[in-house]
């Protein structure tokens, strides 16, 4: 039996163009020709979740129609199959990343687990009573509140990298942050509420000078930039499946082998041991040793074809598109009055957030859904940047790649329709 993947990767490549058709596109995407109040989808939440394409789908219904097997536990066709399926997307999510080996990708439900690992198990060990830990001010909450509960549990300390009216970081606070308690620095690399680019670069060399482990937090960033932790040279790298086009409920974890190699298992059971007594248990060989109970197989083998999807496309044309997109947004949104931006860093991508005088931003959000256009509002869970603009919410627009700037004017009317109703 051919594995279905390398059929689907084949289908994808032949249907793709570059320079970008957009048109083309946005047919591989079922949803985006819905109707939602009668009117055509204006999907604009990306950063929230990615539409998925209709290889990705496919490939769920192939995998239980035809594929569905327990991994690496049996020997029957089937079993290898899966198991061939499973560990093929390993190895296409390493070159996706660039990571140097397999092994230093370890499948996990999403960014926020895999935070959730390296603090509980790198950070159990390594991160002891009075150490630093070092976040920034524009942090989802996931790359903060695990970091709380380490420091509640071992009775560290969280500091954080302020910013600038624009939502750029201050580096010279960071510097003055960096000393000999600090034992590890997490960061975003792209924010999901100010679409601020962090120089995760320049972040990661400074903490090297010192021997600071940085891991990066590539929820948003992993659609949307070429992203390659080797010349990043960071420590560990999370992402989740579903911002990058493929189901929810997986996303990936790297980290550099002797980093891995020398932490413990995240939780126990079935997979990640190498024996088990009563007395002792020895641990299995990496990934495996983070891969604890049957894992999302499924998930795991539509992450691949997505991860195929997009590398067909091209992070070069992806991160060019967008760069349009969020201009576009940028000076149509400024030439409105009324509406404000938050966030105008120089380096921006993919996200544009604002509010509107005296309206909040949920109404926003509720009248321009009557509109057929799906935006975010609210804190996106970062409370503290909404703290630090003294403001309760914003509205938000997220691009992808299947995203027009026709879409765009069709925002900026609707919300010319909210400031009539709300009479501004
Ligand atoms: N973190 C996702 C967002 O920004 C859910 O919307």
């Amino acid at each position: 039996m051919r594995p279905s993947s390398e059929i689907i990767t084949k289908e994808v490549e032949r249907t793709i163009r570059t320079p970008l058709n957009i048109a083309r596109i946005r047919e591989d995407f079922p949803i985006l020709a819905q109707r939602v109040h009668g009117k055509p989808l204006v999907y604009l939440d990306n950063a929230a979740t990615s539409q998925k394409p209709q290889a990705v789908i496919d490939s769920l219904a192939r995998y239980y129609s035809s594929q569905n097997a327990n991994i690496h536990r049996g020997v029957h066709t089937l079993s290898e199959l899966a198991t061939y399926e499973y560990e093929k997307a390993r190895g296409k999510i390493k070159l996706f990343l660039n990571a140097s080996d397999s092994r230093e990708i370890i499948f996990v439900r999403g960014a926020t687990e895999g935070i959730n690992l390296v603090a509980q198990s790198y950070g159990k060990k390594f991160i002891k009573a009075g150490d630093e830990i070092i976040i920034s001010a524009m942090e989802h909450h996931s790359n903060i509140v695990p970091w709380q509960l380490l420091c509640e549990q071992v009775g560290s300390v969280l500091r954080v990298i302020p910013m600038n009216d624009d939502g750029e970081l201050l580096m010279d606070e960071y510097d003055k942050l960096l000393n000999s308690k600090t034992k590890f620095v997490s960061i975003v690399y792209l924010s999901n509420s100010l679409g601020t680019i962090n120089p995760v670069k320049d972040i990661i060399t400074r903490a090297h000078k010192r021997g600071i482990p940085v891991l990066v937090d590539g929820a948003q960033s992993t659609s949307h930039l070429l992203v390659d932790v080797q010349d990043l040279d960071c420590d560990f790298y999370v992402f989740s499946g579903h911002k990058v086009f493929g189901p929810t409920g997986i996303g990936a974890l790297y980290g550099k082998t002797a980093l891995l190699e020398s932490m413990p298992p995240y939780q126990g059971g079935g997979d990640m041991i190498s024996s088990v007594t009563f007395e002792k248990t020895t641990y299995n060989a990496l990934p495996y040793k983070f891969e604890a109970g049957t894992p999302n197989i499924a998930g795991v083998i539509a992450l691949g074809v997505a991860i195929d999807y997009v590398r067909a496309i091209g992070m070069d044309a992806i991160a060019a598109h967008e760069r349009e997109l969020v201009n576009y947004a940028t000076e149509r949104l400024s030439a409105t009055d009324g509406i404000r931006i938050i966030g105008t860093a120089k380096e921006k991508a993919s996200v544009v957030s604002f509010v509107m005088e005296n309206i909040h931003a949920h109404d926003i959000g509720t009248i321009v859904d009557r509109e057929g256009i799906a935006i975010r509002t609210g804190h996106h869970c970062t409370q503290p940047v909404m703290k630090r603009f003294g403001i309760p919410a914003t509205a938000r627009a997220s691009f992808a790649f299947y995203n027009t700037t026709h879409e765009i004017d069709e925002l900026v009317k609707a919300l010319v329709k909210v400031k009539e109703i709300f009479g501004a």
